[in-house]
């Protein structure tokens, strides 16, 4: 497995902005009494406690490839069992009712596969919903890119952007309709966004996701230097208001029935 670009810390930061389209995915999935449920790559599972509340007969389980989200997620008081396992290679031992993914899919490249996999391993009747960021031509990740690509950066992450990492939503729909019914659509949330003072928040949202990878190729005095000079991007591209920062932020869902 490699190595762990995760902060649970850091990816908590904003945790009602993040978790608010796990609801809303969770909302259109009609399974009315689960026997086994999955959360696939639950980060620090705190949401894969909320599956459990929703459905308290069923056996819930959450697994995610990163140690220190699954030590943190093992601390929680809640009964969800929580083990380290990477989607491309998981495979249930016995057929499951509910799948659920939220903002994990944007870093498989080979996603499409393993939600094929996925519909296979569910009973007759189950459910897969998974929701992943659709934000890659976004000002924020046009400015990630425009850095890592400028002369001070281009030698150590000129390979950075590797394309869209998700499709749009009508490639899920055509990918899963083989399924009895599937559910496809996109938000564009417009978050507001608080950060100490001195501190962009736009910064500190992708410190805790897209800037893991880059951040985790850097020394401490590199990575220090490229945040601040993206800061200064972000302050440009997202100015502050009196009442906070707003982000645009666009995610697409699907949800589809065996
Ligand atoms: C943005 S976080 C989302 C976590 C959680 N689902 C939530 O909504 O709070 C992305 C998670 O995907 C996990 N992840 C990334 N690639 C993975 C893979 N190949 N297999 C399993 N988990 C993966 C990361 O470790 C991280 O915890």
């Amino acid at each position: 497995m490699s190595r762990d670009i995760w902060d649970p810390d850091v990816y908590g930061r904003y945790a009602g902005e993040r978790s608010r389209p796990f609801f809303e995915l969770l909302a259109r999935v009609a399974a009315d009494d689960p026997d086994y449920v999955v959360d696939a790559g639950c980060g620090s599972g705190e949401l894969t406690s909320e599956l459990a509340r929703r459905w308290p007969r069923a056996t819930v389980e959450g697994f995610d490839s990163s140690p220190a989200m699954i030590t943190k997620a093992r601390a929680l008081d809640a009964a969800p069992r929580f083990t380290v396992a990477d989607v491309t290679t998981w495979h249930p031992d016995r057929p499951v009712d509910v799948i659920v993914s939220n903002a994990v899919l944007q870093w498989v490249p080979e996603h499409r596969d393993v939600i094929e996999r996925w519909i296979t391993a569910l009973s007759p009747g189950g459910w897969l919903a998974f929701q992943v960021p659709g934000n890659h031509d976004a000002p924020s990740h046009a400015a990630i890119r425009a850095l890592c690509g400028s002369p001070a950066w281009s030698d150590r992450l000129g390979d950075y952007d590797r394309g869209a990492p998700v499709g749009p939503a009508t490639e899920y729909l055509d990918l899963l309709g083989g399924c009895s019914r599937v559910d496809a659509w996109e938000t564009t949330y417009v978050h507001v966004l608080d950060a100490p003072k001195g501190e962009n928040p736009v910064l500190n949202w992708v410190s805790g996701t897209a800037l893991r990878p880059i951040l985790d190729r850097l020394r401490p005095d590199e990575a220090k230097r490229f945040t601040a000079e993206l800061a200064e991007r972000f302050e440009e591209a997202y100015p502050a208001r009196d009442f906070g920062t707003p982000f645009p932020f666009r995610r697409i869902f699907v949800v589809a029935q065996k």
